[in-house]
């Protein structure tokens, strides 16, 4: 009887409660967070991630800068309308290399999570420069500017540098040599294509724009969205999963 006694201080006292409350809150609070600080990373590994090229990840600025990200999300959300349209849900470790990611939050056209190889080059540099002339309904705004502006290399070996501060696994040699992997990735057949090849060898190499004088916007935005959900082999996941 007397122990029930000392619990009407709480009971009686909703400050007292309060207190009682926000301790044990707090307890397991740390004990979720706490061990999260020692783990290396909570993502799990998954076989072809690989960090985005000099290229891509131009693109990937490019994207954000143009805001596509307001009107294109890149997650597809293990429901099964979602799967039949787009394939497989997105994988923590598809992002990992996103600082930051592009998930978004909002759906005015499709997801992009898995764009990659879903259309040609040709498709998306037309669809960006003029989309209502693939798509008549599209309300997507044009950018036919990206074909214009030519690639600076200035910021690009600074943009490697910050993201391998951030934890994406760069290598000194890839951070050394990105202005000139930013340009090799896109001329197919020269030196600096056969260099960029021997630091990243699963990375395609091609005229992204379909022009092979100049590297502009236009070859980064496409090279980017043409890897976009294509690293990881699913066959190989989904065949595992088949076998349990
Ligand atoms: C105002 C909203 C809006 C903005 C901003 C926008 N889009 Fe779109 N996008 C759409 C809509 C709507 C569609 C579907 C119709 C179409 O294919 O044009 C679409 C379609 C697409 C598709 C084809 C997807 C598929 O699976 O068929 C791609 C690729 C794409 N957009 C890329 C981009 C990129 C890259 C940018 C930024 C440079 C961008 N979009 C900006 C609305 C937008």
């Amino acid at each position: 009887m007397s122990a029930w006694k000392k619990h009407e201080v709480f009971e009686k006292n909703s400050f007292v409660l309060l207190i009682g409350i926000l301790i044990v809150v707090a307890i397991g609070g740390l004990v979720e967070i706490a061990p999260l600080f020692y783990l290396k990373s909570t993502i799990e590994k998954t076989e072809g991630m690989r960090p985005y090229t000099p290229l891509e990840l131009t693109g990937r600025n490019i994207f954000i800068r143009e805001g596509c990200y307001t009107c294109h999300s890149q997650m597809i959300r293990p429901m099964r309308d979602e799967l039949e349209r787009y394939g497989h849900y997105s994988l923590a470790a598809e992002s990992m290399y996103d600082h930051p990611f592009q998930w978004g939050s909002k759906r005015t056209g499709p997801d992009l999570a898995r764009v990659g190889g879903k259309y040609s080059d040709d498709w998306h540099v037309e669809h960006l420069k003029d989309p209502r002339s693939l798509v008549p309904a599209s309300i997507m705004p044009g950018y036919p500017f990206l074909a214009e502006n030519r690639l600076s290399t200035r910021d690009i070996q600074a943009d490697l540098s910050v993201n391998a501060f951030l934890g994406t696994p760069y290598t000194q040699e890839q951070i050394d040599n990105a202005a000139a992997d930013l340009m090799g990735q896109a001329r197919p057949d020269t030196d600096a294509a056969y260099e960029f090849e021997e630091r990243w060898p699963t990375a395609k190499i091609r005229t992204f724009d379909g022009n092979l004088k100049d590297v502009t916007e236009m070859d980064a935005l496409v090279a980017y969205l043409q890897v976009l959900g294509t690293m990881v082999d699913f066959s190989i996941y989904d065949d595992k999963a088949n076998a349990r």
